[in-house]
């Protein structure tokens, strides 16, 4: 008998900013009415920051819990220590883990301090295995199309790995930090596989400059040159975009 797979991949093109992060957080929410025990894949950056503002405030509308759940992170530079005000761990303490419940323990981040770049990278892909793998992952989207610090050429079978981060993402992420001179060089990312491997991603795309990316993954093929376009292999993919 023929094996059939269902294949869910939404387009949701959107009125607003506002309108994608409330979408995206009523999918957040859900998966925790579901599953209170979920293992969430959590994301940086400037496209998910409505997203946990209404996160938040559903979860202060008291339906839900993140005590049971869990969180891992898609990246963090090398180099940055926890507590400085660009480190990914500061961003997530900033805009959603100062505001929930969710235990300190069950907040993971790629370490970017660590002495052992490679072993760190290995420590991070057991644990999400551990952990029973990610039911819901969150993402951006670079103008270069990249997911995670995945840039262009990475390869789909990569599993959580340092990066040295393309130029084009250097300037884009310069806002964040003093000159684009500081922005750090290296990252540690989880892979293609990494992500691909969780049950169900919601990818978040706002804004005139993200048009041209939103393009090339609708109507353009699967190549490594584009690494979000993968994301058309995978079962279960909304993909919430707007300008
Ligand atoms: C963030 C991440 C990146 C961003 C992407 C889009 O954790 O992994 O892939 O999602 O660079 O960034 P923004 O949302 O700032 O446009």
């Amino acid at each position: 008998m023929p094996v059939i797979t269902s294949k869910q991949f939404r387009w949701i093109e959107v009125e607003n900013y506002g309108e994608m992060s409330r979408l995206a957080a009523a999918i957040f929410e859900q998966q925790l009415l579901s599953k209170p025990n979920s293992v969430l894949g959590l994301a940086t950056g400037s496209s998910p920051i409505g997203f946990y503002e209404a996160l938040v405030a559903r979860f202060k509308h008291g339906n839900f819990s993140f005590q049971e759940a869990q969180s891992f992170n898609l990246d963090e530079y090398v180099g940055v220590a926890e507590a400085n005000e660009t480190s990914y761990h500061s961003y997530m303490e900033r805009h959603l883990f100062s505001h929930i419940d969710l235990p300190v323990a069950k907040r993971h981040l790629p370490i970017g301090m660590t002495k052992n770049i490679h072993a760190e990278c290995e420590r991070y892909e057991q644990a999400i295995i551990q952990s029973g793998g990610i039911d819901l992952q969150l993402l951006g989207i670079g103008v270069n199309g990249h997911i995670g610090f995945n840039e262009p050429g990475t390869s789909f079978t990569s599993k959580t790995h340092v990066v040295e981060l393309a130029e084009a993402t250097r300037e884009e992420n310069a806002k964040y930090f003093l000159s684009k001179e500081t922005v750090p060089t290296h990252a540690i990312t989880m892979g293609i596989e990494t992500i691909m491997n969780a049950n169900q991603i919601v990818l978040l795309a706002f804004g005139d400059h993200k048009t041209e990316a939103i393009k090339r993954l609708r109507f353009e093929g699967i190549s490594e040159n584009f690494p979000a376009s993968i994301l058309k292999e995978h079962p279960h993919v909304t993909v919430l975009f707007g300008k």
